[in-house]
């Protein structure tokens, strides 16, 4: 299955997206966040979906980050549906992709009181059974992917609000011992691995930090393998905790790293560019605070495009909690995130329209494309998309446009139905093309 790395869909290598604000200048190609990170000494990640990982996503899931997470890939659920039966699949492939793309995976999670097999949850168990399942998965998971895991999320939220534990299958049966059994468990299969204990609602100095704080505290003072925190981070709009710095630091001051492992920000739907100028300022915040204390190694946002988040379906009527919309548009928050890392560009200040353009699939000699045009602080009552081909591609069909093409000039307009592009929304047309030996992306412009 390791050979899935050289077995990519054609198309991530190909598949590109090209932006031109509309106002006040034309930017260049933004610096990829991974970039900049670097340049930082911080690595910044997404989580993903293994079945996703090509086109336009694949593209900006290698493109723009250094670590991937599985979101639901590793849990036990996903890789043991059955005692004995394992399922590797989507594992596999975002480990090889990871490693296609120089990235590292974050592996998440071992030790968690959700999306737990049926058989193991409905079982009962002595408290030897239950130590040795635990023992066994981790051992083989962790054995499995020995060298490639850059961190694993050993003990995934294993606090109550209040600091006491919160009661599991693990901690019911096994007691607190279960937490530096597991970490010693998982550096006996990987010692090379960092290991984590992972939590929500620990970002800031409070009651439930201080139980993680106090915890790691006692867990390095018995030697046991704990190499750092995760800071969930799933924030509300205009809620990033005062003390987050802080409160890193004081982790980074135990001699224990520090990641923010699944960074979103949700917001009351539908969403604005008074709310998206305020949800850059809370990436932003976020980020800041990672690179200003030196044991922050990385950030990790838990989805990178609106189309790929947990939160609608957690929380209806809130959304739009990523850095990307659902069409792939960069959106403020982005800039939020490349600002703090030291990026110099900019969101435009108002009245932008960008126009993207991707291919979604190719083939030996055709490719369908796709450009959306997002508004951000404006709007549009008609729109026209021009690009110039650079290898004699050729336009056969558009969709959605009414599109002509000379020689290698490209102009494409919109439909009668289609030329409203509202404030905070987008418009997307498709194409299909021809091409031979190479199918370079072209900068559009947006008229
Ligand atoms: O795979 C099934 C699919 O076959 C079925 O049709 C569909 C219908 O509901 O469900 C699919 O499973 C869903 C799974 O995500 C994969 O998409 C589950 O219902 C859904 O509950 C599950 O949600 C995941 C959630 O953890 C569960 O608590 C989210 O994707 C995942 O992003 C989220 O991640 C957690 C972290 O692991 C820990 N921290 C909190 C974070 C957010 O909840």
């Amino acid at each position: 299955m390791r050979s899935l790395r050289l077995g990519l869909p054609l198309a991530a290598l190909f598949t590109g997206v090209a932006l031109l604000f509309t106002a006040p200048t034309a930017h260049a190609a933004d610096t990829p966040l991974r970039d900049l990170a670097a340049a930082q000494g911080k690595v910044i990640g997404t989580a993903v979906t293994g079945s996703k990982l090509t086109g336009t996503y694949g593209d900006l899931a290698g493109g723009q980050f250094s670590s991937l997470t599985p979101g639901n890939a590793m849990k036990w659920g996903t890789v043991e549906p059955t005692q004995g039966t394992f399922n590797w699949t989507e594992a596999d492939q975002i480990v090889a992709f990871a490693q296609a793309h120089d990235q590292q995976v974050r592996g998440h999670t071992l030790v968690w009181h959700s999306q737990n097999p049926g058989w193991l949850t409905n079982g009962t168990w002595t408290s030897a059974q239950l130590g040795s399942l635990l023992q066994n998965h981790i051992s083989t998971e962790v054995g499995r992917y020995k060298g490639e895991i850059a961190a694993w999320d050993v003990v995934n939220e294993p606090f109550n609000e209040d600091g006491s534990y919160r009661s599991t299958i693990w901690y019911n049966g096994l007691g607190s011992d279960y937490i530096a059994n597991a970490l010693t468990w998982a550096h006996a299969a990987d010692p090379a691995a960092k290991l984590y204990i992972n939590d929500y609602n620990v970002e800031g100095v409070n009651a439930k930090s201080t139980a993680l704080y106090n915890l790691v505290k006692s867990l390095k003072a018995a030697g046991v393998p704990i190499d750092g925190v995760g800071l969930q981070a799933h924030l509300i709009l205009g809620q990033v905790p005062a003390t987050l710095q802080q409160n890193i630091q004081r982790f980074a001051d135990l001699g224990v790293d520090v990641a923010i492992t699944e960074l979103d920000v949700r917001m009351a739907l539908p969403s604005d560019s008074t709310k998206l100028a305020q949800q850059k300022a809370d990436f932003k915040s976020v980020v800041a605070a990672c690179v200003a204390v030196s044991r922050c190694v990385n950030v990790t946002v838990w989805g990178f495009t609106d189309s790929d988040s947990w939160v609608d379906s957690t929380f209806p009527g809130y959304g739009a909690a990523t850095p990307y919309d659902a069409n792939y548009a960069p959106k403020p928050a982005y800039h939020g995130i490349a600002e703090a890392l030291g990026g110099t560009t900019t969101t435009p200040p108002t009245g932008a329209c960008t126009a993207a353009y991707a291919v979604s699939s190719q083939w030996n000699t055709g490719f369908t494309g796709q450009v959306t045009i997002s508004c951000s602080g404006a709007s549009l009552t008609s729109w026209k998309v021009n690009w110039t081909y650079g290898a004699g591609q050729q336009i056969t069909q558009a969709w959605n446009a009414t599109c002509t093409q000379s020689g290698a000039s490209v102009s494409c307009a919109n439909a009668s139905y289609n030329g409203t592009v509202a404030d905070g929304s987008s418009v997307t047309f498709g194409f299909n093309a021809s091409w031979t030996g190479s199918n370079p992306v072209p900068t559009v412009t947006l008229g």
